[in-house]
């Protein structure tokens, strides 16, 4: 009768052990017991950048990358970006079912009340120089804000945690979008809670003189599809981040700081930023087959919006993205970079140097286009990715900081350096 164990032989020993396998896993503490004498401490497991180690479980987000599935708490994506709207996804994102129409009403009025930012956080970005990264600017004000919020180092306790989530989720757009207006020198605009939190975005972002700005519904319903898109997706690097920094019990801005610290780098979140300057250096159609002969030979670094460490698929984002592009284009005009980034897939799919690696394009590859077609600058499009990942950060920080399985976060190491060794006098080195 097959048993859900391992057998293992240790061949220095010839000791034989048996180890449980659940869910499809070990426990890497179970090896500890392989031992070659006593006082051996026992076997580690070596899995630099976690490649093939889980280190939560979790009911947030679901991802087959084989089979380029998604679900939201069992949800698919094209369903939810179909139907739903970001704040409806948010809830069910934190508490695990979708709302009915008072729980959606009361929340969506929640997120309403806590729109403004106080005064130093705006007082505090003036001081940022003329042309300092958007995303450096969201990291420090969110940062911030744990100053400005005490009680939210409690973060055993669940009304604060109530509180500290939905501020979080909430005000990251007006702060996102004051540090839009500061790249330009333009006046801060305050929310206006008459809209919807995409619309009140686009409000913030830019409303200019009209005493009072009305969103186009087609780029307020893509804004609000993006965000649904790009709310959660599992134990990403900025999500793992945030888990880990939260497991010491800091306050969920100090760990949301590092969460779009991670974010910000051009592997993870900067990718949509990077993929646009990557069409922009393309430059015309008929540069693809040399670009991607370079990116082959490696002379021109990585296909941006390319590859992800879970899809091996097509990222299904990626797909509802590229459909959404065409509704935006129709009212912005088409991005004259879009023909470059469909040659460029077109070619890469055919390749067998990106299909024996698994490399599709992901959630980045088509979302600048959208956005730069929009008016944003690239160095906004992380900053955008940042505003509906709060929500996704905050599920998991929630989901974390009651997790009872979990404890501060100190991975081991493997110890490569000198032998112990005396000190040697200056005069004699
Ligand atoms: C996001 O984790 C998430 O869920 C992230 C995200 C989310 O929603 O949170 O989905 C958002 O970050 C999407 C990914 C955005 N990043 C990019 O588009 C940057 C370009 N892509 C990569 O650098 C890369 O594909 C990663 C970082 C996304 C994944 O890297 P892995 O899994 O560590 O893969 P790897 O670096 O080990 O590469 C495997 C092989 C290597 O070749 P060999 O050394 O085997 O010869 O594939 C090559 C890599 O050189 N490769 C690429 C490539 N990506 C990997 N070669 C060219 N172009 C690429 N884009």
């Amino acid at each position: 009768m097959a048993s859900d164990s391992l057998s293992i032989t240790d061949n220095r020993t010839g000791k034989q052990y048996e180890l449980p396998i659940a869910d499809g896993s070990v426990r890497a503490a179970d090896l500890r017991q392989i031992k070659t004498s006593d006082d051996d401490f026992g076997l580690l497991s070596y899995d630099p950048s976690l490649l093939n180690t889980a280190t939560v479980r979790s009911a947030v987000t679901y991802i087959d990358g084989d089979a380029g599935i998604l679900r939201y708490r069992g949800y698919p994506i094209e369903q939810l970006a179909e139907h739903s709207t970001y704040l409806e996804v948010v809830y069910l994102l934190l508490n695990g079912e979708l709302p009915n129409k008072e729980q959606l009403l009361e929340f969506e009025e929640d997120v309403r009340f806590r729109t403004m930012v106080l005064e130093t956080v705006r007082e505090q970005m003036e001081t940022y120089r003329y042309d300092a990264h958007p995303m450096g600017m969201l990291l420090g004000s969110m940062a911030t804000m744990s100053t400005y919020y005490p009680a939210s180092r409690d973060v055993m306790d669940l009304e604060s945690r109530k509180i500290q989530t939905v501020r979080a989720i909430s005000k990251v757009a007006t702060v996102a979008a004051w540090c839009y207006r500061h790249t330009l020198s333009y006046p801060f605009i305050y929310p206006d809670n008459d809209l919807t939190y995409a619309g009140n975005f686009l409000n913030m972002l830019f409303r200019m003189v009209e005493p009072k700005y009305v969103p186009n519904p087609v780029i307020e319903r893509a804004i609000d599809v993006l965000f649904i898109l790009h709310a959660d997706h599992e134990q990403n690097a900025s999500a793992n981040a945030m888990r880990a920094i939260a497991s010491s019990q800091a306050d969920p801005y100090s760990a949301l700081a590092g969460a779009i610290g991670s974010l910000s780098g051009p592997l993870h979140g900067g990718a949509n930023e990077a993929v646009i300057r990557m069409l922009q250096f393309i430059g015309r159609k008929d540069n693809v087959p040399e670009f991607i002969k370079n990116v082959k030979d490696g002379t021109s670094g990585r296909l941006m919006g390319f590859g992800h460490r879970v899809y091996k698929n097509y990222d299904p984002r990626a797909r509802i993205i590229k459909t959404l592009a065409d509704q935006v284009f129709e009212v912005t005009g088409v991005n004259p970079l879009l023909e470059i980034a469909l040659e460029l897939e077109r070619i890469a799919l055919e390749d067998d140097f990106f299909v024996s690696r698994q490399l599709y394009p992901n959630v980045d590859f088509y979302s600048g286009l959208i956005y730069q077609a929009m008016g944003f600058p690239v160095e906004m499009f992380p900053v955008l990715f940042a505003v509906p990942r709060t929500s996704g950060w905050m599920a998991q920080w929630n989901e974390g900081v009651t997790d009872r399985e979990q404890r501060i976060v100190r991975p081991r190491q493997i110890y490569v350096g000198e032998g112990e060794r005396d000190y040697v006098p200056i005069n004699q080195r």
